[in-house]
């Protein structure tokens, strides 16, 4: 039984990876599964919350009961998100978003050079960094950032939920966690730090949401 801490609040989800093409037939992505934010979408919808999730392409189903709105790309992400946010009251940024993409898509496939040595050079742009944007919003949702740091774990994750200029981070704490089941969290925010431990992934974001629902 899940008590509804959530009921008539609006919730707003990123998950999955992006996809930036490079061409017609490739592109460049990362390992991100979605799971841990598909389970958050799961576990606030179970809370009582209104939510959206915007999702990368990941092979996962939709939760019940929450509004899916499927993505390729960041610019994609982005422009799904930044109109909708103010709406929400919170919103999680679970996504793994991809920092760079190609400057230019080939209309194209890349051909190999006729020598069969001389490889194509990539010239890559910075993507938005969605959630900064959404924090930086004049009236912005409660805003929550996840962190996968690879040393002085604590450290850098303060750093970034500063940086981000959000009220709460959390941090995967190791080892990596893509496409597993289970994970285990450590939450920071201006004055508190609480470690989640390992649970599977829906067990987590119960307790996640929980935790989010005192603070708004
Ligand atoms: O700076 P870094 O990418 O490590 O920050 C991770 C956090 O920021 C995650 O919550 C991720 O969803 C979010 N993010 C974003 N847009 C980006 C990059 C990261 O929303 N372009």
């Amino acid at each position: 039984f899940q008590p509804k801490v959530l009921r008539g609040k609006r919730v707003l989800v990123t998950a999955g990876p992006t996809f930036e093409p490079i061409d017609p037939v490739r592109g460049i992505t990362n390992l991100s599964s979605g799971k841990m934010g598909f389970a958050i979408a799961r576990a606030a919808a179970e809370a009582g919350a209104e939510v959206t999730l915007i999702a990368g392409p990941v092979v996962l189903p939709t939760p019940a009961g929450v509004q899916r709105i499927d993505v390729q790309t960041a610019v994609q992400m982005h422009d799904a998100v930044l109109p909708i946010a103010a709406k929400h009251d919170v919103f999680i940024a679970t996504a793994a978003v991809a920092d760079w993409r190609p400057a230019a898509v080939h209309a194209h496939k890349i051909k190999k050079a006729e020598d069969g040595i001389t490889a194509p050079q990539i010239a890559m742009t910075e993507n938005p960094d969605i959630l900064r944007a959404v924090a930086q919003l004049p009236q912005p949702p409660y805003c929550v950032g996840f962190a996968a740091e690879s040393e002085k774990l604590a450290e850098h994750a303060e750093a970034k939920r500063r940086r981000k200029g959000i009220p709460l981070i959390v941090a995967n704490l190791g080892p990596a966690t893509f496409g597993r089941d289970d994970n285990a969290l450590l939450l920071i925010d201006a004055t508190t730090q609480r470690e989640l431990s390992r649970a599977d992934k829906l067990s987590l974001a119960r307790e996640l949401i929980q935790e989010i629902s005192v603070r708004i």
